[in-house]
């Protein structure tokens, strides 16, 4: 019982997390997305909600369920997930955990597309930029300190580090996809932590359970120096 009474690491913080893939409709049954099961997010949401924060997770559609004490509100598309975002605002710290599509198809056709039955053709689609979801709450007046992830399967450091620096990153949280046993759908995680002094941190793989709890610790260790 006592530790009830203990404080915790992010106790009275407002922590706005995003999870999972964004889906971009190309016409009623039909879209393009990311690989992305949400787990890492969802970790992530659950370990901060367990820190003592108040939790909000935007995710795109995942077979989740809402951790405990998570204000969970689900979208479809990257529009979406940045207009449920900018309505969670202000918080103390945002984490970008999800997979969002960079690109959606310019127009989504109002009716099923049928292929021509007498041509063979294949199909030209025009796809314009989505937002930038992280970069634009990173960008505001009221800006929270802000954590973003980079996937990558090549030059993971070096990509990650020009991240940080574009967005105007606090941290970034580095994670090499290209290895199958803590890509996408894998239950496990290992990661490096670059902050703005280009100093490097590493977790060595394990469940993205305790990879999340890691990484709130950490997070919150430097929110609170802040
Ligand atoms: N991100 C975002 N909104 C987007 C694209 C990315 O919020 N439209 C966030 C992701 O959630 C992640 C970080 O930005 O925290 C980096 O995402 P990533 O896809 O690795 O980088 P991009 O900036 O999209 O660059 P690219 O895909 O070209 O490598
Ligand atoms: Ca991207």
């Amino acid at each position: 019982a006592a530790d009830c009474f203990q404080r915790q690491a992010l106790d009275g913080r407002h922590v706005l997390i995003t999870a999972g893939p964004t889906q971009e409709n190309i016409d009623p049954v039909r879209y393009i997305t990311n690989h992305s099961s949400g787990k890492m997010g969802f970790a992530l949401a659950e370990a901060a909600a367990e820190a003592g924060a108040k939790v909000t997770l935007v995710s795109g559609p995942v077979h989740l369920p809402t951790p405990d004490r998570v204000n969970r509100i689900d979208v479809v598309s990257a529009r979406d997930m940045l207009a449920a975002c900018e309505a969670a605002m202000p918080c103390d710290l945002l984490i970008a955990a999800a997979a969002v599509a960079d690109y959606r198809p310019e127009v989504v056709a109002p009716h099923k597309m049928k292929k021509d039955p007498t041509t063979g053709e294949g199909l030209l689609l025009q796809l314009v930029r989505n937002p930038d979801i992280l970069a634009t709450l990173a960008g505001r007046p009221d800006r929270p300190f802000s954590v973003g992830f980079a996937a990558e399967t090549e030059n993971l450091l070096d990509y990650a580090s020009r991240k940080l620096r574009d967005k105007n990153l606090d941290l970034i949280v580095a994670n090499d996809v290209a290895n199958p046993t803590i890509g996408f759908n894998s239950e496990e995680n290992a990661i490096t932590i670059i902050d703005r002094e280009q100093r490097q941190t590493s977790f060595a793989q394990t469940s993205k359970g305790k990879i999340a709890r890691q990484l709130v610790a950490f997070i919150a260790d430097r929110l609170n120096q802040a």
